[in-house]
């Protein structure tokens, strides 16, 4: 019965503590400069100012991982006015943060199908990456022309070619690694702004034990107090990965064979 007691998600974080790993929908732009009678790009200049704050704030709080979705694989399909301007707020926001992310010990990584975009994009993402390889304070992670189908699929034609002989019998330890965002926790904490209840083909498969927050505050408009409210929220979370709660307080022992919560990696690693 290899695997009855294995799963994709990682050991259980303390809970109560702050979230090592925040993973942000930032949504509600357009709405936001429409309330001001403003073009909807207004709202997405405005976005660029809230990301700077939450980068400052998740310093603050000790959170190790921020991870952003700035642009989605199905986002090409807005006008193209919309589309391009998106594309240069990108490149100036890279041209005037890298060297502040870098003084304050951020390593800046980007996900996605970059081949999309314009060359001298791919390379201000490349040089910003390569300058902040080495910092440890927070890893901020901008997920562009991302999706979480897309993320699996590449994972899983990688693992394909590398392991053709082993075709139908890989499990979840051999795609994980592929996955784009290898270097990093799942998600504690999954937090979408401006109303919407989905996932939009966001992180599919590392969401799957994340504690979801949903607000109606749209995104330039979200601050401190709102992720700190946001954190509270998760801090109230028992995250049980499938247990009962009285296995987690320690009123009942944990049924024999131990279920010890680990990943398939760290087992096969063991
Ligand atoms: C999120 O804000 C930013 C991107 C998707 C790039 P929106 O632009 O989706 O804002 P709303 O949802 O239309 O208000
Ligand atoms: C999700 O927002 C993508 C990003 C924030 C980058 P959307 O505004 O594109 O999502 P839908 O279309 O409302 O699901
Ligand atoms: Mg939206």
């Amino acid at each position: 019965m290899a695997g009855k007691f294995t799963s994709s998600t990682q050991a259980i974080p303390e809970t109560g503590t702050v979230p090592r790993h925040i993973a942000i929908i930032m949504d509600g732009n357009g709405r936001w400069a429409k309330k001001r009678f403003m073009p909807r790009v207004a709202g997405h200049k405005r976005g660029v100012e809230t990301v700077r704050a939450m980068v400052k704030a998740c310093i603050a709080r000790g959170v190790d991982y921020l991870t952003l979705f700035a642009f989605s694989s199905e986002n090409w399909r807005r006008p193209v006015e919309e589309v391009s301007f998106l594309m240069n707020l990108f490149v100036s926001a890279l041209q005037n943060e890298i060297s502040k992310l870098h003084a304050n010990g951020v390593r800046l990584k980007v996900v996605g199908d970059l081949s999309a975009f314009e060359p001298r994009l791919i390379a201000l993402i490349r040089e910003g990456e390569a300058k902040t390889a080495n910092n440890t304070r927070l890893t901020l992670t901008i997920a562009a022309n991302y999706g979480g189908r897309w993320d699996i699929l590449q994972a899983m034609n990688q693992l394909a070619l590398a392991h053709p002989e082993k075709a139908g019998a890989f499990g979840e330890a051999d795609l994980a690694p592929h996955l784009v965002m290898a270097y990093a926790p799942e998600p504690d904490l999954f937090i979408r702004t401006g109303g919407e209840k989905r996932i939009s083909n966001f992180l599919l498969w590392q969401l799957a034990y994340s504690e979801l927050h949903f607000t109606d505050t749209l995104w330039p408009d979200f601050d401190d107090a709102a992720l700190d409210l946001a954190i509270s929220s998760y801090c109230q979370r028992e995250r049980r990965f499938g247990r009962t709660s009285e296995q987690l307080t320690g009123q009942m022992p944990a049924v024999s064979p131990a279920p010890t919560i680990e990943s398939s990696t760290s087992r096969r690693d063991a």
